[in-house]
């Protein structure tokens, strides 16, 4: 079958210039020959992870999330960096996703699947900081990172008024990311 991946952005943003990347991405695996399931963290609100509140039970955008993971094979994230890190979107998401539930045993979601990380912000460095960040936090859950982690400077300048990457430098090397990535899945 083809490749499955799930796309998305660490902004909860109605005009996020990462989801609009995010978005780009996703165009380029299909492209590619992957399956792509693009996925706005605004149309899933999470509470913030407490044991106390999963306890309860599963909240059912949680069981909504880690139904899209089960059937991923990989994962395209835009991540915006905040203050030199990952957004506590993402890093809320990631907690919730990697707890065991009766059904997944711990971190089983992210564990074989091949990620792709992006950002892009305003600032001279797209974000690269925050790459580190999150690469650090999904390499430990058995997530395999595709080696070039691409930071996209300069957003309010690089997408057209659509969402599209209409700088060609970046839109190549965003391409060559997203490829090496689908390649990895069909090895
Ligand atoms: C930012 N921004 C930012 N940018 C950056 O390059 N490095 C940083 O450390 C930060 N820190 C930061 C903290 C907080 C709390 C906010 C709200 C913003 C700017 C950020 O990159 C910019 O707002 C992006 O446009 C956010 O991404 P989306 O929402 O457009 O995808």
């Amino acid at each position: 079958r083809k490749p499955r991946l799930l796309a998305f952005a660490g902004s909860l943003r109605q005009n996020s210039y990462n989801r609009h990347l995010a978005a780009n991405a996703a165009e380029m695996a299909r492209a590619a020959g992957a399956e792509v399931v693009e996925v706005n963290l605004r149309d899933y609100p999470l509470p913030m992870f407490d044991e106390d509140v999963e306890a309860q039970g599963v909240p059912e955008n949680v069981r909504a999330l880690k139904d899209l993971f089960a059937t991923a094979d990989g994962l395209l994230i835009a991540n915006p960096e905040y203050n030199g890190s990952v957004t506590a979107a993402l890093k809320n998401l990631i907690d919730w996703v990697s707890r065991p539930d009766g059904q997944f045993a711990p971190a089983e979601l992210f564990k074989g699947r091949k990620a792709a990380l992006f950002a892009t912000s305003p600032g001279g460095l797209g974000g690269m900081r925050g790459l580190n960040h999150l690469r650090d936090i999904l390499q430990p859950l058995g997530t395999w990172i595709t080696p070039t982690m691409l930071a996209v400077p300069g957003s309010m300048n690089v997408f057209d008024a659509e969402g599209k990457l209409v700088d060609e430098g970046m839109a190549t090397q965003l391409k060559a990311v997203v490829e090496q990535t689908v390649a990895a899945i069909q090895q």
